[in-house]
Order: structure tokens, then sequence, then C-alpha cells
């Protein structure tokens, strides 16, 4: 029997399975730094990505370099330190109710993607190890905002004045909030009872609005009346939240507490909308209610001139040509803003300068007339 000669393959077969085994070994020696190279790489294009983005649609409100604007800087030491790659993420998903910061996130019936958000927090994660030490302004929580937020973000459960609806307790309960103090209201609200119905609001709400939530919490404690005048935009606000998540029954709701409050020749509007959902028509309702919402609040300007003089004139000057503040006379930012956004504005001010919020000073009515005023004041008008 002949015997055949295997050695040879054995030996070559030996040979190789070393020069692989060391290949392999050296490839993972290597793999960490090529991973975190990688990695780097990735997170690099993301960012330019990221940064693309943040021009077109964010440098307005937050300045070019994230130095702040209508929007607060974001290019912020304290504010990057603090705030998770999460946190980011869903602030820019879900814009902050009751305020001029949208949506974002296509599911919110924004434009972006989520990889598009993803690519703007990589981008705002590079500011962070040169950002600024940015001094907060001096917060003090207000009931009045906090009720104004209230409305339209909790009372849909809550109820009016958080006295209880058919989904959710009341919050306005004088024996609980006896009883339990405002740690333990604040952990409520920002952690939620996601399994109870109670949505997580520490990733959707800034941690000032939540010690407004709180003002106001006291205020019911102490049993004193809050009224907050302005909410025909935060209603309308909530309407398109809704109508984005596909919920007919809660956009009706709040369009009829908006249209309530309304004034001035866009309250037809609310029935255009209205009549578009009865006929199913939800993507032109949706556009429609867009729309009403850009062009929210619409004044009349000969009684905008009263409210200016009384109230603007000091620092703008009588006929907008500028002194303390800005000259309005014409002025680029109310040309290329929308009322809603003007509105925002003059209800919140600007940070750390003398443009305070007028909030508390001025009705949604008031506001609308000297948005209707100033406008005349503009190119084309
Ligand atoms: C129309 C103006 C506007 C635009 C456009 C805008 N924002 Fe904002 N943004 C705001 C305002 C106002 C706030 C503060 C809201 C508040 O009072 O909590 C804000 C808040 C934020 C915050 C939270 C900051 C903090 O201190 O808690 C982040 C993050 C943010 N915006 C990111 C973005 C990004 C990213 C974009 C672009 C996709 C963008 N914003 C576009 C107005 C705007
Ligand atoms: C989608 C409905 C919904 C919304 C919107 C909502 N909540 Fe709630 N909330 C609930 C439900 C349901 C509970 C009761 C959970 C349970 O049974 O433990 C609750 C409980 C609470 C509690 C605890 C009350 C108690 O005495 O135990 C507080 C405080 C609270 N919510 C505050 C808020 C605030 C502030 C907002 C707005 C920022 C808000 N909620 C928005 C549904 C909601
Ligand atoms: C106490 C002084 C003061 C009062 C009162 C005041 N403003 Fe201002 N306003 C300012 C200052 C200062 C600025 C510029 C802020 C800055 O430096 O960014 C400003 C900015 C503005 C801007 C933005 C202009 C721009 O180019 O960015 C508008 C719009 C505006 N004010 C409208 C109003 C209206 C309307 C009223 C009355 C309801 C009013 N202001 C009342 C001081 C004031």
């Amino acid at each position: 029997m002949q015997k055949e000669n295997y050695e040879k393959y054995i030996i070559a077969g030996l040979i190789l399975t070393v020069i692989l085994l060391a290949s392999f070994s050296i490839a993972w020696i290597k793999e960490p730094a090529r991973m975190e190279h990688l990695s780097e790489e990735i997170f690099k294009e993301s960012a330019l990505r990221g940064r693309e983005i943040y021009g077109e649609q964010c440098a307005f409100c937050h300045g070019s370099t994230g130095q702040g604007g209508v929007g607060p800087a974001l290019n912020s030491k304290n504010f990057l330190e603090t705030a998770s790659d999460q946190i980011l993420f869903e602030t820019v998903s879900a814009g902050r109710p009751g305020t001029i910061m949208p949506s974002w996130a296509q599911k919110n019936g924004g434009p972006l993607t989520d990889e598009g958000i993803r690519d703007l927090v990589s981008f705002m994660r590079f500011w962070e190890e040169n950002a600024p030490e940015v001094a907060g302004e001096d917060f003090i929580p207000d009931a009045v905002r906090g009720l104004t937020l209230f409305n339209s973000s909790c009372f849909i459960c809550h109820g009016e004045n958080g006295l209880g609806g058919s989904i959710a307790p009341a919050i306005n309960n004088p024996s609980r909030l006896t009883s339990l103090d405002n740690d333990w209201y604040r952990g409520v609200i920002s952690f939620g009872r996601p399994s109870k119905g109670m949505p997580t609001w520490g990733t959707v709400l800034a941690p000032n609005q939540i010690e407004d939530l709180l003002a106001l919490i006291d205020a019911w404690r102490n049993g004193e009346a809050i009224e907050s005048n302005i909410s025909v935009s935060a209603m309308i606000n909530s309407a398109i939240f809704e109508l984005s998540q596909g919920e007919i029954e809660d956009t009706m709701f709040f369009l009829d507490r908006a249209e309530k409050g309304a004034f001035g020749p866009i309250v037809e509007e609310f029935e255009t909308v209205r009549s578009l959902l009865d006929e199913n028509d939800v993507d032109e309702a949706f556009d429609q209610l867009v729309r009403l919402s850009a062009d929210w609040p619409i004044g009349v300007a000969e009684e905008g001139e009263d409210v200016y003089a009384d109230t603007c004139s000091v620092c703008h000057g009588s006929e907008g040509e500028g002194n303390e503040g800005s000259r309005l006379n014409p002025n680029d930012f109310v040309n290329s803003s929308s009322n809603s956004e003007l509105l925002a504005f003059i209800l919140s001010g600007r940070d750390g300068t003398a443009m305070g919020g007028f909030q508390d000073r001025l009705t949604e009515e008031q506001i609308a007339h000297v948005i209707a005023f100033i406008r005349e004041w503009q190119d084309g008008e």
C-alpha cells in the first residue's frame, strides 16, 4: 500500500495558519486606533454637514457663531457642558412649546430628518472645547409665564387652571399642594410617569421653564389667582403640534381655544382650517394652519400708533428714527420677521439689552397693533 506524503501540506498549512494569525493579531492590535480614527472622521463629517444646516436654519436666531440673538447663546460652556447629546437632540426635535423655538423634526412637522438633527448636535459639540463662559442672565421664575406654558402644554390633560380633566388629576389641589413640596413637583414634571400617561418634560422644556411652572404651582399653593392674557399664539402652536401627530380631536380643541381669544381679520381663517379638517384634508389644513401661525396676529396700524407713542418711542424715537433702541424706520429684522416672530420677540425682549419683554405690560392685541404700526415704516409698505 502506497503511503501518501501529507507532510508538506501539513507544514504549508501550519505556516499559513501562523501567518494568518499574525496578521489578524496585528489588525487586532491596530483596531482600537483605527476605530478611533474612523469615528473621529465620521464625527467630523457629521459636524460639517451640521454646520451647513446650522447656517441655513439656526444662525438667524442663534447667531452665526452661536453667540445668541433672538434665541439664547448655544456656543456657551455652561450650556454645552450640562446638556447631553440626548437633550440637545430632543430640544431641537421638539422645539420649545410656547416660544418661537420651532420643532425641527419631520415627525413634529419640521423640515429636518433625525440624521440632520444628529449632525447639528455634532456641530454644536464641536464648539464645546473652546466655548466661552456666557454669564447666565438673572432668572426670576414667573407664575404668569408659567401659566402661559401650562395653557399650551399641560391643560389639555390637567384642565383649566390645573383643576383636573378627564385624562389627568388636578394639580391645583390644595391638599396635595400643602403636603408636597416643589422638589417633589420638579421631579414629577421633569421625569414624568410615562407608564401612566404623564409625559417626561425634562427633555422638552428648559430648566427655567420648569421653574416658571413651579412658580405657578407656588401661587396655586398660596391660593393666588393667576391670569395670563397671552395665549392665542401658544394655542395655535399646540394645534399645529397635535395635527402633526395626527390628533384631529385635540387639534380642534386647541383651535377652538385659539379662536376664542383671537381678533382681527385673521379670525375667518380658523373657519377655513376647521372646514378642511371636516373634509379630512389634513395636509391642506396643516399648511393653512402653519400660514395662520406665521401671520398671527394681525392688528390695526392706527390703533398701534398710541401704543407705540406710550411704550416704544422713548427708546426707538417718535418717528422710529432710533435712540437708545435700534432704528425701526426701516429695520431689517422687522422686515424679515413674520408677525408671530415679532410678537414672540416683543413679548420676551432680548436678553442682556435694554429691550425688555413686554409680557406683563401689553396684551397680545396691543402688540398686534404696534406690529401693524411699525410695519408701515418698512420697505414695500
Ligand atoms: C425663530 C427663531 C429660532 C430659530 C430659527 C431657532 N431657534 Fe433655537 N431657540 C430659539 C429661542 C427663542 C430659544 C429659547 C426658548 C426658551 O425660551 O426656552 C431657543 C432654544 C434653543 C435651544 C435650547 C437652548 C437652551 O439654552 O436651553 C437649542 C439647543 C436650540 N434652540 C437649537 C436650535 C437649532 C439647532 C436651530 C436650527 C435647527 C434653532 N435652534 C433654530 C429660537 C430659535
Ligand atoms: C398627555 C396628558 C398629560 C399632559 C400633557 C401632562 N400631564 Fe401631568 N399627568 C398626566 C397623568 C395621566 C398624570 C397622573 C399620573 C399617575 O397616575 O401617576 C399626571 C400627573 C402629573 C403630576 C402629579 C400630580 C399628583 O398630584 O400626583 C404633576 C405635578 C403633573 N402631572 C404636571 C404636569 C405639567 C406641569 C404638565 C405640563 C408641562 C403636564 N403635567 C402635562 C398626564 C399629563
Ligand atoms: C427701554 C428701551 C426700549 C423700549 C421701551 C423698547 N425697546 Fe425695542 N429695543 C431696545 C434696544 C436697546 C434694542 C436693541 C437690542 C440689541 O442691542 O440687540 C431694541 C430692539 C428692538 C427691535 C429689534 C431691532 C433689531 O434690529 O434687532 C424691535 C423690533 C423692537 N426693539 C421693537 C420695540 C417695540 C415695538 C417696542 C414697544 C412695544 C420697544 N421695542 C420698546 C430698547 C427698547
